[in-house]
């Protein structure tokens, strides 16, 4: 049976963000400092991992409620053991019709190929600078640019599609945003440009340290005119541009200073199988207990149209109205997977 479901605010459901695994070989400072993620970290033991098998048969459930595309994310998806062969589990499941993985790219050498002969579409890689001593910095694990671009050249030889995402800081790395803009532009890859956000309780976020969106576009644009385009799809979260008499495209995320929550229709899965329905959540539903308590598809589905239809999460648009909304007690990161 296909429904659509429809929340408090009357946005659909239609696409959903896995995490695979709270685990990162990175140590970004905004998202997983080292002093807290140190060596004796406690991540999620394996057993409350929600298996290939569970993760498919929610995919199924969802895509009758009318989710179409399903993104992968982690912490870092790839070090979840044989991803491929999930991507290769959900692209049987009727109804889907995009997948996409948001990854840092180190390990995009080892699986990028292994990944579109599973069927995987699309990658955003993260890379926030060219330069190496403030990637290494940012990244906390002194992980190379070349790490980085090695694992978008693999994933380009595969054919996938790619996007990079560059999370902007002011004073941390707005001096690599003509670089980055420059650099991608040559390689005729998609930037998106992400104002830094308040996620999780432990990156000590500020809104001084956030470049609006709209600064970043009148910088480049000083340089390299760029023209507006229409979003490819409903509540596409990034503003496109163009640089004029081109086809080639950049993007904006702006959820601090143009909220987006009116048409988010996004349903998020943690890596444990709790449901959340904003990334900005203070609390989920627990899907995996019911799961493996055997429910049947029929009453794992009554549960998400529930919460569905209770949605009135808009995190980002009340925060537009006082940035003290929620301090300290939200979902981390990379629990949730961005
Ligand atoms: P596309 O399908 O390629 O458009 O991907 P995407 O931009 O939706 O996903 P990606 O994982 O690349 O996320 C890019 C940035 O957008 C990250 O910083 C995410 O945290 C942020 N983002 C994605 N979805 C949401 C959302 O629903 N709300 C907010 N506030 N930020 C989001
Ligand atoms: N603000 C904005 N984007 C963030 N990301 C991680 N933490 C933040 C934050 N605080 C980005 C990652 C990745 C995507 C999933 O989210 O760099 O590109
Ligand atoms: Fe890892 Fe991504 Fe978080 Fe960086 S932002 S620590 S790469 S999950
Ligand atoms: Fe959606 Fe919450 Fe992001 Fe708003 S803040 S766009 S409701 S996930």
């Amino acid at each position: 049976a296909h429904q659509r479901v429809f929340d408090r605010f009357k946005r659909p459901l239609s696409d959903l963000r896995i995490s695979v695994t709270d685990k990162c070989n990175f140590r970004c400072r905004y998202c997983m400092p080292e002093e807290i993620f140190a060596a004796d970290y406690p991540f999620l033991p394996q057993e409350k991992l929600l298996t290939f098998e569970e993760i498919t048969r929610l995919v199924r459930i969802f895509a009758t409620l009318g989710v179409k595309k399903i993104r992968i994310t982690g912490g870092e998806p790839l070090l979840r053991k044989e991803l491929p062969t999930l991507i290769k589990m959900i692209r049987q499941v009727e109804g889907i019709e995009d997948i996409a993985l948001t990854t840092n790219g180190s390990l995009l050498p080892k699986y990028a190929q292994a990944l579109k002969s599973a069927g995987l579409n699309r990658v955003n890689v993260s890379l926030d600078s060219l330069d190496d001593e403030r990637f290494g910095k940012m990244n906390g694990r002194g992980f190379k640019v070349r790490d980085v671009l090695k694992g978008i050249e693999a994933a380009e030889k595969a054919g996938l599609g790619i996007k990079i995402n560059m999370v902007v800081q002011r004073g941390v790395n707005d001096q690599d945003i003509l670089p980055m803009a420059r650099y991608f532009r040559k390689k005729g890859h998609v930037l998106r440009f992400i104002e830094f956000m308040d996620v999780g309780n432990a990156n000590g976020w500020r809104l001084e340290h956030v470049v609006p969106s709209r600064e970043i576009v009148q910088m480049i644009n000083a340089e390299m005119p760029l023209e507006p385009v229409e979003p490819n799809y409903y509540g596409e979260v990034a503003s496109r541009y163009r640089y004029k008499g081109t086809k080639q495209e950049i993007g904006f995320i702006s959820s601090v200073t143009e909220a987006f929550c009116s048409t988010c229709t996004r349903a998020r899965l943690s890596a444990e199988g709790t449901l959340y329905t904003c990334l900005f959540a203070t609390a989920g539903t627990d899907l995996r207990t019911p799961l493996r308590q055997g429910e049947t598809d029929e009453q794992l589905r009554t549960r998400i149209v529930n919460v569905w239809e209770k949605r009135q999460d808009r995190y980002s648009e009340e925060r537009l109205k006082n940035t003290n909304v929620l301090k300290g007690k939200k979902v981390e990161m990379y629990h949730i997977g961005g």
